[in-house]
């Protein structure tokens, strides 16, 4: 069984030992093991059933550590990491022969950020190795945002919790790459798109796709619950279902159609970042509900509006 604690010591010396740790991040929470241990790394793709083909996300808690794995961070990548590390930002870089295979599926680019939360920080500066981590979640389901969620799921396999508790940005950092012509968007994310276009220019935008060898876990199905799940208005559902049996996620008002307590609502003053921070914990509780389909509503593009779309679309496919 796993233990949910706040206890620094426990989790360091379970990462020493080759275990994996569930970490919290701003985002949501995370999967660890010591990046540079690929027997380590293995028991990850293993708790979360996840293809060896979707590489992880490299986690440390300085852009100096990170020049000691990456071959190169080119000028736009380290503005980008100046401004806005630790935050929701991902960033793919040419990887040193120190980072394992599996960690990058192969690629020549390694995934690294630094995460935005006092606790893993702390953990972070403790260790004398990076953590690969992916989202706690068992592959293609809702990402977790409480400790909770990640002992629900994967409890029975994972020794220690760390519990930093509510995931304040509450969706994925958002991952860019740098290519000849430019800098790339490969995730929609936690950080805003204007906010990085407003330090790199014109950013453009290749985030979806099976066909994407830059990104295959980019799939076009993924955050999804196990209900059916679908962006169509209450209306539209009625012809099918009683009012009972349908729940509704909504940006900022509840539906007089159907049962009020079968309905979340992720905004009532349409924040965009609290509808972010609010998401996948709305979700699991429409999941956990005796229904027969969620109807979903899609936010404005603009801003986080477009990261919580892109989560709500791969939860439809
Ligand atoms: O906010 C986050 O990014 C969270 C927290 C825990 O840091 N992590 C997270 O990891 O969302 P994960 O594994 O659920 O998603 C990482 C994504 C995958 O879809 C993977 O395909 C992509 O990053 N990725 C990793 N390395 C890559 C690379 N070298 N090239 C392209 N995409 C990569
Ligand atoms: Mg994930």
């Amino acid at each position: 069984m796993t233990q949910i604690g706040t206890d620094l010591t426990t989790a360091k010396q379970l990462l020493e030992r080759g275990e994996v740790v569930g970490i919290p991040t701003e985002t949501v929470y995370g999967l660890a093991a010591n990046a540079l241990e690929p027997d380590a790394v293995v028991k990850i793709f293993g708790v979360k059933n996840r293809p060896s083909f979707d590489p992880l996300i490299v986690h440390t808690d300085s852009l100096e550590k990170v020049a000691s794995f990456v071959e190169d961070i080119p000028a736009p990548a380290r503005l980008l990491a100046e401004r806005f590390w630790p935050g929701p930002l991902t960033l793919l870089l040419p990887k040193k022969p120190l980072i394992p295979d599996l960690v990058t599926s192969g690629l020549d680019t390694v995934a690294v950020r630094v995460p935005n939360h006092p606790l893993t920080l702390e953990l972070l500066r403790a260790l004398s190795f990076p953590l690969a981590a992916p989202s706690a979640n068992p592959f293609g389901y809702i990402s977790p945002t409480t400790a909770r969620h990640v002992a629900d799921q994967l409890g029975d396999q994972v020794p220690y919790i760390l519990d930093g508790g509510a995931c304040r940005v509450g969706i994925e950092s958002t991952i860019i790459g740098f290519t000849e012509t430019g800098p790339v968007v490969y995730r929609l994310g936690g950080m805003a798109l204007e906010q990085i276009e407003a330090v790199t220019g014109p950013l453009s935008v290749r985030d979806h796709s099976t066909s994407n060898p830059k990104a295959p876990g980019m799939l076009s199905s993924h955050y999804a619950p196990r209900k059916p799940f679908v962006l169509k208005p209450v209306e539209e559902l009625l012809a099918r279902y009683a009012p009972e049996r349908i729940g509704a996620l909504a940006f900022q008002h509840i539906s007089p159609l159907i049962p009020s307590e079968n309905q979340q609502f992720l905004s009532p003053a349409g924040d965009f970042a609290e509808a972010a921070k609010n998401l996948f914990a709305a979700m699991r509780q429409l999941d956990a509900l005796d229904i027969d389909v969620i109807a979903a509503e899609l936010l404005p593009e603009q801003g986080l509006g477009r990261a919580v779309n892109d989560r709500l679309r791969r939860a439809a496919a």
